[in-house]
């Protein structure tokens, strides 16, 4: 267990650099399961839950080579469909090798997955849309097993946008036999990625950004390099820190098209905003402005991933905020923390009303989750005096040394005892 400390109090001041995306890289590595020959990374960020995700591509056989951000996965030796227990009860994305699996082997098994605790988060979008694809799936004592004689193409209406859903049918459909539609797929930035991964490793894979995806089935694939692009939440939580803080900084290679809500919503709390090539300039004002009203919303809209963060920037804002949050049910966990720093909020059900104080004080806090666990950090950097928050392995499961990043800004972050938890 590891914690993070933190002073608040000082406006952040300078550049930082936004590492490779985890929600990007995460099925893109399950991805490489559909390769006969192996597939390189770059710019794949070194996070817990991508070590998870390679312990987890190791133990079905992959051969794996690591040199800081660059990362080489040779599924020729795959020999196991089974993944591991207790790395699947803690990654989410485990869930979203079944398809890959299955696709190219016929068979795979897993528990029923964990991942942050944030909602009840079931699977039966991705359970159906694979029993759609002819996968029989058999559901007994905490486990799945599935198995195909092949799976065949065919239209795939999603009842809900669900992000790993659409990756994981996706990647089942383009071994697949024939053609496969999901009709009301996610558009988020990282089924485009994963796509385009695709489609460069010999796939076909077409609409990748809007609500219906056509894969054409019968995929070969071939070796391919690709680069990790960079990650739209971590740098919407720099500039949250930015704004918190009254700072004035400089995001390098922020995604900006893909966070035009969020820089909305950062314009609306009163900071000058530069959208620039390479980044995005932030100052923040002395004390943010209230933000009227922020709904999460399947993208385009305003990304549940960054919702934590903005609830921390609303707490000290100049009136009253309202949130709403219509992904998951349980994302409000980070309030109860917040309000051991001083802050006003009233959460019932999916909305949190938050009448913003003039300042906030350190605290001993838990992370719960981690985008929760964030905005945790980003109070404590507001706050006067010291912020302790413990859980801090929770946070390194999506932010590569975040103390380091906010360090690097002037932050005063640092984290007990030194190493990140692994
Ligand atoms: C992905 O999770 C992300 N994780 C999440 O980021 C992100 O919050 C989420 O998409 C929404 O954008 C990764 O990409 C690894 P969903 P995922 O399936 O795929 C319900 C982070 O902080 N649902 O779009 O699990 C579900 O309960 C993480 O980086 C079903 O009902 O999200 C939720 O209410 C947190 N049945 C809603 O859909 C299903 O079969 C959205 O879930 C699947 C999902």
């Amino acid at each position: 267990m590891s914690k993070l400390k933190v002073v608040g109090g000082i406006p952040l001041r300078g550049e930082i650099a936004v590492h490779g995306s985890k929600n990007a890289a995460l099925p893109i590595l399950a991805a490489t399961v559909l390769f006969p020959e192996p597939v390189e990374l770059t710019n794949c960020p070194e996070l817990a839950d991508v070590r998870h995700m390679l312990a987890l591509l190791e133990e079905l056989g992959c051969r794996i080579r690591q040199q800081g951000d660059r990362v080489e996965v040779d599924p020729r030796g795959i020999t196991c469909t089974e993944l591991r227990t207790d790395i699947t009860r803690r990654l989410r994305s485990s869930l979203f090798l079944l398809g890959p699996l299955l696709s190219r082997f016929h068979e795979a098994a897993a528990v029923y997955p964990g991942g942050c605790d944030i909602g009840r988060r079931p699977i039966d979008l991705h359970l159906q849309g694979l029993r759609l694809l002819g996968a029989e799936i058999e559901e007994r004592e905490g486990r799945i097993y599935c198995r195909t004689a092949g799976l065949k193409g065919t239209d795939i209406q999603l009842d809900y946008p669900s992000v790993g859903a659409t990756e994981n049918l996706i990647m089942a459909a383009c071994i697949a036999q024939g053609v496969t539609r999901i009709i009301n797929g996610a558009c988020e930035p990282e089924i485009v990625t994963l796509c385009e991964f695709l489609n460069r490793g010999g796939f076909s894979v077409t609409g990748a950004g809007t609500p219906q995806i056509t894969i054409r089935g019968g995929g070969e694939g071939r070796s391919i390099r690709y680069e990790i692009p960079a990650d739209r939440i971590v740098a919407g939580t720099y500039l949250a820190a930015g704004a918190i803080t009254g700072g004035e900084i400089f995001v390098r290679n922020a995604p900006v098209k893909e966070l035009t809500a969020p820089l909305n919503k950062l314009r609306e709390a009163g900071c000058l905003i530069r959208e620039e090539r390479v980044g995005v300039y932030l100052k923040g004002p002395k004390r943010p402005r209230e933000l009227k009203k922020i709904e999460t919303r399947p993208y385009p809209g305003f990304p549940t991933d960054l919702q934590s963060q903005f609830f921390a920037l609303c707490t000290v804002a100049r009136g009253t905020s309202l949130i709403v949050e219509n992904v998951f049910e349980n994302r409000f966990v980070h309030g109860e923390e917040l309000q051991k720093m001083g802050a006003l909020c009233h959460i019932r059900g999916d909305m949190a009303v938050i009448r913003g104080v003039k300042s906030l004080h350190g605290a001993d806090l838990t992370a719960h989750d981690l985008r929760g666990g964030a905005a945790l950090v980003l109070a404590g950097l507001r706050a006067e005096g010291m912020t302790r928050i413990e859980g801090a392995q929770r946070i390194d499961r999506g932010y590569v040394r975040l103390e380091e990043a906010l360090s690097a800004l002037g932050g005063r972050v640092t984290r007990e005892p030194p190493e990140a938890n692994v």
